[in-house]
């Protein structure tokens, strides 16, 4: 069944925020805590091994229960369950959305036109751990008998970021096999990977859920190209594997069927991590963990299914972000994880927040009226803080911020640990109560300054303060937890798709881009130009000369 169709603008809750917007958007939240001894208790929710503390948000409980409303009367509870039971959401591309269903049990039955995706997604999960293993052990081996030492993973987007991320994120957990990945057109790129590699120990990934990217077919071709001038054809067999939806550009390609890993449409690629995509992270981390990284996502899946929203990390964290984007007009939002291991989690969320949600045509097929998407970005603390924290400190926006960090150092390293820790919630205590000129004033005085000096630095010495955050904190980075982490962001993107009436799970102006590249390749390769505005036109003619 199809979405619901409503115009959030429309709803009464919307109305009533508006005004509670206006009524309320002066409030400080220190000044909140003041008033609230149990503020903390009040707006934080401990489940499994995550605590997220959400009460240094502007927020009220008249806040959350206005934003309760609004996803009640735009039916969430009823999309949810559209999502999960594997109904035609992605409706533009007549497609269901059913990452959850790789991460399913055994035992669950997920109907896609009639017929149960478990057993399927299960019997390729089989052959990850076999292929891995054989890898891992070195039991298979390369066209000179030799074990493998390097993996590389060719794709881009969805088939290279997940991957990406999670290898880099799991890195404690990995084994001897040293993986990377090209995703960029850029020659440069593959070639630097490939100056590292031994043919003889190297397998290659090439990942692509469609199989006609221009980048991952370039470089799977390039790097083709480099292993025969080495092996044979017939070495591909061994060095070479892949997984895509479309078996038939695959075999043309030379890839051997016992080494083709399928996957579906109903897959988006963006959310396809947990999917033969994935292939990469188990071949880094082994199967185990892999898959101890799906049941962590499993969990998180429950929750979100079957949580009463006031209780329901991804619908408060989404919900909070929409009182953001919509009513302050707030235009972006940081993801700072106080983790080196994560350090690629926030680039890796802007292909799944951004390519969902940059959308701005409603559900029935109108411009929307409306602010949607957020734009996101983030870099690891500490290092964010020595970067671009002044900004979100004290300069003139309102940069809504989700810290994620962990009680426990994966090395057991208490001094570094307390240290990345202390910056950690001393950021977020900072930023919400920031610095009077009193208290500029004072700690100058304190310094020596003379009062003249006083009076012309304590300006610059103000910080606002008020500046919201949410803090995650996650017991240890495990692949457990970091399963649950990625799909409680996923499923706040589904909450907020819902909510803003969009189509989250297509993504039309990359493809416009895919085709535009291509005409004008031909204009590159080709003797005469085809029509374009004098700008292009002056620079394509450059270019050429
Ligand atoms: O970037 C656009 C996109 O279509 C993504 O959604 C996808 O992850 C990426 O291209 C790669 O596509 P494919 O896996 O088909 O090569």
């Amino acid at each position: 069944m199809a979405l619901n169709n409503i115009d959030p603008t429309t709803t009464n809750a919307w109305d009533k925020l508006n005004q509670h917007f206006k009524d309320s958007n002066k409030t400080k939240i220190k000044d909140l805590f003041a008033k609230d001894m149990d503020r903390a208790d009040s707006f934080s929710i401990k489940w499994n091994d995550f605590l997220l503390d959400y009460s240094k948000n502007r927020i009220t409980k008249e806040t959350m229960g206005l934003l309760f409303i609004l996803a009640d009367e735009l039916n969430l509870k009823d999309a949810i369950d559209k999502y999960f039971n594997g109904d035609q959401i992605n409706q533009t591309e007549g497609r269901a959305v059913l990452h959850t269903a790789l991460r399913a049990k055994e035992s669950d039955e997920i109907m896609v036109d009639g017929e149960n995706v478990v057993p399927e997604v299960y019997e390729v999960k089989k052959h990850i751990k076999e292929f891995s293993e054989s890898i891992i052990s070195g039991k298979s081996k390369g066209y000179t008998g030799k074990k493998f030492t390097d993996v590389v993973n060719i794709g881009i987007g969805g088939s290279d970021l997940g991957p990406a991320m999670v290898t880099e994120a799991l890195k404690f957990y990995k084994n001897h096999l040293n993986v990377q990945f090209v995703s960029n057109v850029d020659g440069d790129h593959v070639h630097e990977i490939l100056r590292t590699l031994n043919p003889e120990t190297t397998l290659f990934v090439v990942v692509s859920k469609t199989f006609t990217t221009q980048e991952t077919l370039s470089n799977a071709t390039t790097i083709k190209k480099w292993f025969l001038e080495h092996g044979t054809q017939e070495d591909i067999a061994k060095h070479f594997a892949a997984v895509s939806t479309n078996t038939e550009k695959i075999s043309e390609f030379g890839i051997a069927d016992k080494n083709v890993f399928p996957m579906w449409d109903w897959v988006g690629g963006r959310f396809s991590l947990w999917s033969a995509v994935g292939l990469s992270i188990a071949l880094a981390v082994g199967y185990d963990n892999f898959d101890a990284m799906l049941q962590g996502a499993n969990t998180m899946d429950s929750h979100f299914k079957e949580t009463d929203f006031s209780e329901n990390l991804p619908v408060i964290m989404a919900l909070i972000s929409i009182w953001y984007n919509n009513f302050y007009l707030a235009e972006t939002e940081a993801i700072i994880p106080y983790a080196q291991y994560l350090s690629r989690f926030s680039a890796y969320l802007q292909q799944g927040i951004m390519e969902s949600n940059g959308k701005s045509v409603a559900r029935n097929g109108k411009r929307v009226g409306y602010e949607t998407g957020t734009i996101i970005w983030g870099e690891p603390g500490t290092n964010s803080q020595h970067a671009f924290f002044q900004l979100i400190h004290q300069g003139t926006k309102l940069i809504p911020t989700d810290f994620i960090g962990y009680k426990n150092s994966l090395h057991g390293n208490t001094d570094h640990h307390n240290k990345l820790m202390a910056n950690f919630f001393a950021q977020t205590e900072a930023l919400m109560n920031g610095k009077t000129q009193d208290e500029a004033a004072a700690e100058l005085k304190g310094q020596g300054l003379s009062k003249k000096e006083i009076d012309n630095l304590a300006p610059y010495k103000v910080f606002e303060g008020n500046k919201p955050t949410n803090t995650l904190l996650i017991d240890k980075l495990t692949p457990k937890s970091l399963g649950a982490l990625i799909a409680l962001y996923e499923h706040k993107i589904f909450v907020q798709g819902i909510i803003w009436n969009i189509f989250s799970y297509d993504q039309w102006g990359v493809e416009l881009g895919k085709q535009l590249a291509g005409t004008i390749l031909k204009d590159i390769e080709g003797d005469n130009l085809s029509s374009h505005d004098s700008s292009t036109l002056r620079l394509l003619q450059f270019f050429k000369s």
